[in-house]
Formats: C-alpha cells, structure tokens, sequence
C-alpha cells in the first residue's frame, strides 16, 4: 500500500490497535491500514471515506482523544492516539440503518418537516428516537471538555497573508523583504500549498520567507472570517486567532470540482488532488485499481502519476471528444486506454467502489457502454477559485466575478480592492483565476509589494521593482491552464 516508509507510530482505531508512520494523518493512516468506510450520511447512513484528503468536506469525521467530529485527513498522527468512528451500528462497517439507503423512495426530501410533528405530543419521542438513528457526533463528556478550554489570541501585523501556497508565500517574502511584519495563515500543517508536490518550485519563496524574522506563521489555522471592517479571524483547534492588519493578501488557492453521477459518494472516489495528496505527501496509494475520469489534462498527468506509484490504472474516461491528446498519446503508449468523449455515470458497490459504468457524452445509441471494474475511482472535473473570504470582504460578488478572464484588474497586474473600511485587500494566485506556478508566484510578488507600496509609501526602488514584475506578469503568456508544463 505505501510507496515509502518511515518511522511507525501506534494508534487505535475503535479499540484495534493500528500502525502508521511518522508524517501520516489520522485519514491517510487509517486509510493505509486498510479502513475505508470513516464515517456514514446523517439521513441514510450513506457510508463516506476519504475524498478530497484536505479539509473541504466532511467525509472523514472522526472522534480523535474525546474529541469529536474531527476531520481525520488534517489531524496529524501522533503515537497512542485514540481514534473512534462516529455513528453506524453495531459499527461503522456494518450499520443496519443503511437499509433505510434502500427504501430511500419512502422518505422524499423534507419528509421530516411534515410527518414527524402530527401528532404533537408524539413529537418529544419522534425526536429521541432520530437523534439515535442519526449518524452524529455524542457531545464531549465535562472532563474532555475541561481537557480544551478555548483561548483567545489577539495580534496586529503590517500585512496579513490567508494561503501559504506559492502566491502566498512570494506575498509574505516580498512584503518581509520591504521590512514589513507579515502574519502568514495556513490550514496546512507544512507550506506550499498546491505546489507541494514539487518542492523546488517552493524553494526559494518558502527559505526566504522563513528565514526573515519578520514573519509570523500560524500553521494547520484556518481562517474562516474577514469582512472588511475588522480583524482576520482564524481558528487553531480551540484557540480564537484575531489579526488586525494594514493589508491583507487572499491567496487561498482553489477548490477542485466533484463530478456529478450516481453514487458518487462511495468510499475510494477521490478528487484528484486529493489521490495526489495521499500518494506524494503520506506513500499511501489511494487503491489498486484505478479508473481516472479527466475533463482537463490535470487528469492525464494523475492517470500517469498513479501508473508511476505502482497502480494499475484500467482506463482514462476522457469527456473530451478529443481524449486529451497529444498528452494523452504517452499513456496510449503504456497501454492505458482512454475512452474519449465518454463519462461516468454510475459508480458500483456497497460498501465501497468496485466498478464504473461509463457512458457516451453525447448519448450516442451506436457507442457502447462499459463497465470498468475498479477500487477506486479519481475525478478530475476542473477547479475554482477559493475566493469567498473576498466576497465576505468587499460583498462586491458580482464585480468580483465580471470579465472574460476571470476578474477585473484595478490596476494593472495585481488584484487589488479595497475591504468595507478601505483597508487594501489584494488577491493572488489560484483565488484570483486559475492559472499556473508561475502566474501564481509572480501575482503574489506584486500582491506583497504593492501592500509595502500602499502601507509605506516606498521610494524609487520599490516603484521600479514593482514595475518589473507587473511586466513579467504581462509578458507571461499564460494559457488558461497550465497545459504543455510537466506536472
Ligand atoms: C494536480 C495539479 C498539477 C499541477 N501542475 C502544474 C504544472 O505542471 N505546472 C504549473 O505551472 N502549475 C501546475 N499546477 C498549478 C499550480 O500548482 C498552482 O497554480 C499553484 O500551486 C497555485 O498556488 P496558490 O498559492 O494560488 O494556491 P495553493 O497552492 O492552492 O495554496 C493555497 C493555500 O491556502 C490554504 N488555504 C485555503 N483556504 C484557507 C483558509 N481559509 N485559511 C487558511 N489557509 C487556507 C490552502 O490550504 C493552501 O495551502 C498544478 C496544480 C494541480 C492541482
Ligand atoms: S475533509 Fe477529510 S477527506 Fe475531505
């Protein structure tokens, strides 16, 4: 299962004793060890494994030391670690209110509204007995409780920069570099956001911002509110952080698009970046067998990178009449094949996936359908923009999103406007339009500068400097996606 080892680190999963290694996440360990099913759908008992492997959704809730409802793909492993799935009896891989999945035609949507108030004085028992069928978290007893008493931490920085991906971090170096304090925000528990899987394309932005003392690092703290007349707001496990800035950078990055069909839910369907992430970062291969689904050539490059980890890949379903090509060709010359101009439109399985069935795009009577067999199932279906601390910042949404290319530049190169209270709000990278490494450094090298410019006035040098890369950035004939780069 894992493509690279290193020390093993002891935990136990609902009372089993299970083995990760140094590095790992409670998700990507348990998903090593063998366990697919994390957790089950509130209403159906829909059983739910990891997904997207980075805190976007809530597949892989898990109660970890007392704690509930942790997603276990952020929580990094440490020796002794109690980890407990949540709802699902008499456990989670087999849990017999699933049956209520195949009778899911008795109970439309919004049922409940209407038949569990009649009579009234039932409906104190109705209640007790759907908090007992519902797959939810049990509330921390009073000494777990007492064990993680919140606290509050209060901070001011010139610059305060949400994303330590690449814009992120060339941000914080640049404003750094023209002698600001920078508070650097990130959910990950290590820098680089989406570039991670390519470490020298951090190198020189991730040393030097760390090297310069005046940068502040909150690491694995998510930032979840900024709307433009305050603070930044961000939480660490039960620590409120509050940064007043003079500036604030967005550099969040984008989210990864799930594919819609049938079943798309069952444990071993992934989103690419999310089979990437457990492969390149924690050696977990995602599965055995694998059927990639791509509508951009992120799919080609993911069918390529699991064929180079080890995994079979049975085939690419390229919605795309064209299939890819001529990325593509070099797989073809492996042997994978690609169904081009096909798309999936059932997953198969119980508990987890066992097989795809794959349709014409076009509904073609004289193209076949397939069924491909597999354990897991990577979907590539496109990205958007994180933006919407932006939109909490400026409630300009529909601005924000006007024009071709994505947004409209204030001025040129960077991304700047202006939070509720005028406090100068720029957006780089990813969050602003999906784009390559090096639009994203580039944008995030102006966003850093321009907030030293806005913040400290600057003289010639930084003028000139800020001039230069406005040129790059105009220069860098950037296609929409990074196609024709080496992923
Ligand atoms: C599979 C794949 C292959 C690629 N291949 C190439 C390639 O070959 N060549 C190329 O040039 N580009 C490639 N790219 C694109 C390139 O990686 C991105 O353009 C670049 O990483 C974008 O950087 P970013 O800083 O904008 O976003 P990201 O790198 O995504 O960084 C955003 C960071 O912000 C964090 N974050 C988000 N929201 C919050 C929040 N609310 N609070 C705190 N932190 C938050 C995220 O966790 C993340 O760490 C590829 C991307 C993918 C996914
Ligand atoms: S939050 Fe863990 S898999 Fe999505």
């Amino acid at each position: 299962m894992r493509t690279f080892t290193k020390t093993p680190l002891a935990f136990t999963y609902d009372g089993r004793r299970v083995e990760g290694q140094d590095g790992d996440t409670v998700g990507s360990a348990l998903h090593a060890a063998g366990v697919r099913i994390f957790s089950r759908s509130l209403q159906f008992h829909r059983p739910r494994g990891l997904f997207c492997v980075n805190g976007r959704c809530v597949s892989c809730a898990v109660r970890i030391d007392g704690h509930p409802h942790m997603r276990a793909c952020t929580v990094r492993l440490e020796s002794g670690m109690t980890v407990e799935s949540e709802g699902g009896w008499p456990s989670m891989s087999f849990d017999v209110w699933r049956a209520l999945d195949f009778f899911h035609f008795l109970f439309p949507p919004g049922f409940q509204y209407r038949f569990f108030i009649k009579p009234r004085w039932m409906f104190r028992i109705w209640e007790r007995m759907l908090r007992q069928i519902a797959a939810h978290a049990a509330v921390p007893s009073p000494a777990e409780k007492h064990s993680s008493a919140p606290s509050y931490l209060k901070e001011t920085a010139d610059v305060v920069v949400v994303g330590g991906g690449a814009a992120g971090l060339a941000a914080a170096s640049a404003a750094c570099r023209q002698g600001l304090r920078v508070t650097l925000i990130d959910d990950n528990t290590d820098l680089g956001g989406g570039a991670r899987r390519s470490p020298e394309a951090l190198e020189d932005a991730a040393h030097e911002a760390l090297a310069l003392k005046t940068l502040t690092l909150h690491l694995d703290t998510r930032c979840f509110a900024y709307y433009g007349d305050g603070p930044v707001s961000a939480f660490r496990g039960n620590t409120l952080i509050e940064v007043t800035a003079k500036a604030v950078v967005i550099a969040t990055g984008a989210y990864e698009r799930p594919m819609i069909f049938g079943n798309n839910d069952l444990p071993g369907i992934f989103l690419s970046t999310g089979a990437l992430r457990l492969l390149h970062r924690y050696g977990v291969r995602p599965g055995t067998h694998a059927v990639v689904a791509a509508t951009t050539d992120d799919g080609i490059a993911t069918a390529a990178a699991l064929l180079d980890a080890g995994v079979h890949v049975e085939a690419v379903v390229d919605a795309r009449m064209h299939g890819g090509a001529p990325s593509s060709q070099r797989l073809h010359e492996r042997g994978i094949r690609i169904l081009a101009g096909y798309r999936i439109e059932h997953a198969r399985g119980l508990g987890r996936i066992r097989a795809v069935t794959v349709a014409p795009c076009d509904g073609h009577q004289t193209r076949a359908v397939h069924t491909l067999p597999c354990d897991v199932l990577v979907t590539c279906g496109g990205f958007q923009p994180a933006n919407e601390l932006c939109f909490q910042a400026t409630s300009q949404g529909n601005f924000l999103m006007e024009g071709a290319g994505g947004w409209k530049s204030l001025a040129q190169g960077e991304r700047q406007l202006a939070a509720r209270d005028g406090t100068p709000l720029f957006v780089a990278g990813n969050a602003a339009r999906i784009g390559s490494l090096a639009k994203a450094r580039l944008e995030g090298r102006i966003a850093g500068l321009a907030a030293a410019a806005e913040i400290a006035g600057g003289g010639a040098a930084l003028a000139d400097e800020l001039r230069r890369e406005r040129a790059a950035l105009a220069a860098l004939a950037e296609p929409d996606r990074w196609e024709g780069e080496s992923a």
